[in-house]
């Protein structure tokens, strides 16, 4: 499949000369925006990403235009990065764990009990005040800007042998996590050993039995089809994840001022269609899944939080990751009394 996605990179790289900038004579007053997704066309990302394309196009007279390659076929997330760093292709949804890899500090949205719900969630992650610097952080050094993102919803653990009950049921246990330090540091604490993988190559090292489990939301659960090789679900809500919108810096400065101001409507919006789409593909993973023979079984929450809780207290390591997480703190609902 590498092999695949350089020919379409090759194909990508020949239309982009083609197409606006570079060729005389070609018109440069619109673009065909490509971006890279890891998802099947049944998430609601690919979903929440194609009708922003169309929006995008409907408000440019069809001169701006998005075009989404969804199930890693421009690569797996690592790979997409690069290509949209290079100026490749445009943009990438990737996990928050990959930003982590080239600045720490987005590690604070990646830690367990961060965020309390997906809306206290998405009040931080969009407020220019908290994460204007940080999502500008990686333009010089890496060619893209974030632009904000979508759920991941809360991720829980699943195996191929047995439901989750407390750590000790993970001692032993195989687990697939996100290439991350901290989230290897996450299943160790939780009891269990980690092997970082791409998500795309999970199914098959879960029906082999190189791997014990994984974790993950329902909807990957199901989309992704874990739940016929790893049919016991643990609710551990360990993490509520986030996945990035990024986009080559360079793209993003070539927008005419309309144009921009209509991009960033749609995407807010984009934004919002996505939460609503969320919590209805949530509840239908559930009923897909149970259907397809996966046992739900709730967890020793106590349990979990004691392990899970000092992560924070271990990553956090300088001012700018504890304003950010204090911020994100402070941005919870109040508890009940
Ligand atoms: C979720 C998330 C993806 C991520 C994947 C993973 O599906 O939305 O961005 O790549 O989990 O675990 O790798």
């Amino acid at each position: 499949s590498r092999a695949a996605a350089s020919a379409v990179v090759l194909a990508l790289a020949l239309t982009a000369c083609s197409g606006s900038g570079g060729g005389g004579g070609e018109p440069s007053d619109g673009e065909i925006l490509h971006l890279a997704l890891n998802q099947t066309d049944q998430h609601p990302s690919y979903i929440a990403l194609t009708a922003f394309g169309d929006r995008l196009s409907e408000a440019t007279d069809g001169a701006w235009t998005i075009d989404v390659f969804p199930n890693e076929t421009l690569g797996a997330q690592q790979e997409a990065l690069q290509l949209v760093s290079d100026g490749i292709i445009d943009f990438a949804i990737v996990s928050g764990t990959q930003l982590e890899n080239l600045n720490r500090d987005f590690l604070v949205f990646n830690l367990p009990r961060v965020f309390d719900s997906v809306e206290h969630q998405m009040r931080v992650v969009h407020d220019d005040e908290i994460v204007g610097e940080l999502y500008s952080s990686l333009e010089e050094s890496n060619g893209f800007t974030v632009l904000g993102g979508f759920t991941q919803g809360a991720r829980s653990i699943y195996t191929t042998d047995g439901p989750i009950v407390t750590p000790d049921d993970l001692a032993g246990q195989k687990i697939r996590v996100q290439e991350s330090e901290l989230q290897i540091d996450m299943i160790r604490a939780m009891g269990g050993s980690a092997t970082p993988m791409a998500f795309g190559e999970v199914y098959t090292a879960l029906q082999s039995g190189v791997l014990d489990g994984a974790e993950n939301n329902e909807v990957s659960y199901v989309t992704q089809k874990h739940f016929e090789v790893a049919p016991y679900w643990s609710s551990t809500n360990h993490l509520v994840g986030l996945d990035y919108l990024i986009i080559n810096t360079d793209t993003l400065r070539s927008m005419p001022d309309d144009v921009r101001s209509a991009f960033d409507d749609e995407w807010a919006d984009a934004r919002d269609q996505f939460t609503e789409l969320w919590a209805q593909a949530t509840e239908d993973a559930i009923e897909d899944a149970k259907a397809g023979g996966a046992q739900f079984s709730e967890v020793d929450t106590e349990a979990f939080d004691a392990v899970l809780e000092p992560l924070a207290e271990e990553y956090l390591s300088n001012d700018v990751q504890r304003e950010l997480y204090d911020a994100a703190r402070a941005a919870a609902e109040p508890e009940e009394p």
